[in-house]
């Protein structure tokens, strides 16, 4: 999916990186441009190594140094050379990419280039997808052959169907999504090319077809009601609601309100760079397993409440605060440590989340169809409370995504289980594109990172018997 073209452009920006002051286009060396994507005025860093009193300028590009420059200051031949700390990746770049911009202090997200925003307001989930995953939106011909491929692998082999049978009655609907979608590789062994282009997209129009099916499925099982097959003759969003809730009637009717919700918070939760289970998608990614492993992991890492299962503890922490009159004593509690306000603060975000806007706005329209959840007052007193508060404002902390949507789900009539589920179908989107980038980037190898080894250094075996 990148063209040559792109990759010539990469080219010519590391030919300016490595030539200080020659970006006539963007900028001068008296005026240099340092706004302007594009713009890549070279600019050095000078260490001096005080163990050896050395010197070094290494060059910096895109507002980094490469990691691997550094390897150069040593003390000593037999020195390995100095390598960088940063456990959870706070300040390191692990790629190049050109699919999703984020300004975590402005509140910024673009795919594309494209606001989050507009997206959300013009666009639709198919057309979303079809962007982050080629770059550009489709034209009416290309969006038309898109939809078409992708409602033609809604379907999923009967025996998938065996194997939901096989889960306890009250199985977690995300566990049952994590394995099921894992075990789509022993169905399509063709996926294990991943060096072919087609067959990358032939699994990228399965999977993106088939997670909403396993979603459906999954759910059914845990609520003992028969599987309902895809309709394709219903939208992305309809024909999930299909499967999910249709019961005797011949043709399930989603209303039209819901259904354009559901599709809008599957564009918001699309794709969001380098977050927890892409950067598992990458690293699973780059030991060149099948798409189909790779996701089961990238998902596996979205279940946890500290990434996509966040929005299913924002409806616990809301019960348990259980009325607006217990908020302050609440947010009393966690400024005293005693547990965290979920739906809040961002490892990216330091400001709105933009996602989080949007998300508002929705939950009026789908209030309005739906009846207003009675836990949105408590949420909206949170919130205000929140946000005045000297705690949260200095560390930055404002709603995430995760604040109101667990609200809208519920209002569309999913059960808490069934959120990460929700997540896990758009994010598959992101998590392919992200794969597809890294498997293109000629700079990638298998992810292997480095450790400082503070264990014992070498003993010699005891016996049991003298331990
Ligand atoms: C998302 C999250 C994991 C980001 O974590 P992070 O970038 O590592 O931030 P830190 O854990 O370093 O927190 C920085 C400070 O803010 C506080 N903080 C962060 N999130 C908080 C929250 N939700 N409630 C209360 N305090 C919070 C931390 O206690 C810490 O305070 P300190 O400096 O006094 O120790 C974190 O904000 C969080 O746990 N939020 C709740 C879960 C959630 O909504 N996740 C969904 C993300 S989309």
């Amino acid at each position: 999916m990148t063209s040559s073209s792109a990759q010539n452009n990469d080219d010519v920006l590391f030919f300016l990186a490595a030539n200080p002051y020659i970006c006539n286009s963007y900028g001068t060396a008296t005026n240099p441009c340092r706004s302007h994507w594009r713009c890549v005025m070279a600019d050095t860093l000078t260490i001096l190594d005080n163990r050896t009193g050395k010197k070094y300028d290494l060059p910096i590009t895109y507002g980094t140094i490469r990691a691997l420059d550094l390897r150069q200051i040593k003390v000593n031949d037999d020195d390995f050379g100095l390598m960088t700390y940063d456990p959870a990746f706070m300040n390191t770049a692990l790629c190049k990419s050109k699919i999703t911009f984020i300004d975590g202090d402005k509140g910024i997200l673009r795919y594309r280039g494209y606001p989050i925003e507009q997206l959300a307001e013009k666009s639709s989930f198919l057309e979303t997808s079809y962007l982050l995953l080629y770059g550009e939106l489709p034209t009416k011909s290309q969006h038309e052959e898109w939809v078409r491929n992708i409602t033609l692998h809604t379907m999923i082999h009967e025996n998938i169907k065996k194997l939901m049978d096989g889960f306890h009655y009250n199985a977690h609907p995300m566990g049952m999504l994590i394995s099921t979608v894992g075990s789509l590789s022993t169905f399509y062994t063709d996926a294990k090319d991943i060096q072919s282009p087609e067959s990358r997209m032939k699994q990228t129009y399965r999977l993106i077809a088939k997670m909403p099916t396993l979603a459906a499925f999954a759910y059914r099982h845990s609520v003992g009601r028969p599987y309902v097959y895809p309709d394709n003759n219903l939208s992305y969003t309809a024909n999930f609601m299909s499967m999910l809730w249709k019961m005797t009637e011949l043709q399930y009717q989603a209303n039209p309100v819901l259904a354009r919700a559901l599709d809008v918070l599957f564009i918001l939760h699309a794709d969001h760079e380098q977050n927890c289970s892409t950067n598992a998608m990458r690293g699973i990614g780059s030991a060149h397993v099948d798409p189909y492993s790779a996701i089961a992991g990238a998902a596996a890492a979205l279940y946890g409440p500290l990434h996509g299962g966040a929005n299913e503890e924002v409806l616990h922490m809301l019960d348990a605060i259980g009325a607006k009159e217990n908020v302050p004593a609440f947010v009393k509690d966690v400024k005293e440590g005693k547990g965290r306000l979920m739906g809040f603060g961002h490892r990216v975000y330091k400001n709105y989340d933009p996602r989080a806007r949007v998300i508002k706005r929705l939950a009026d329209e789908v209030f309005e169809v739906t009846g207003r959840n009675p836990r949105l007052e408590i949420a909206l007193e949170l919130e205000r409370i929140a946000l005045e508060d000297e705690y949260f404002i200095k560390r930055k902390l404002y709603p995430n995504v995760d604040f109101h949507s667990g609200l809208i789900y519920q209002a569309l009539g999913f059960p808490i289980e069934m959120f990460p589920v929700l997540f896990s179908i758009p994010r598959t989107v992101g998590w392919i594109a992200q794969w597809e980038e890294m498997l293109n980037d000629p700079e990638q190898k298998i992810a292997r990172p480095r450790q400082i080894y503070l264990g014992s250094d070498q003993r010699d075996y005891v016996p049991i018997s003298k331990r």
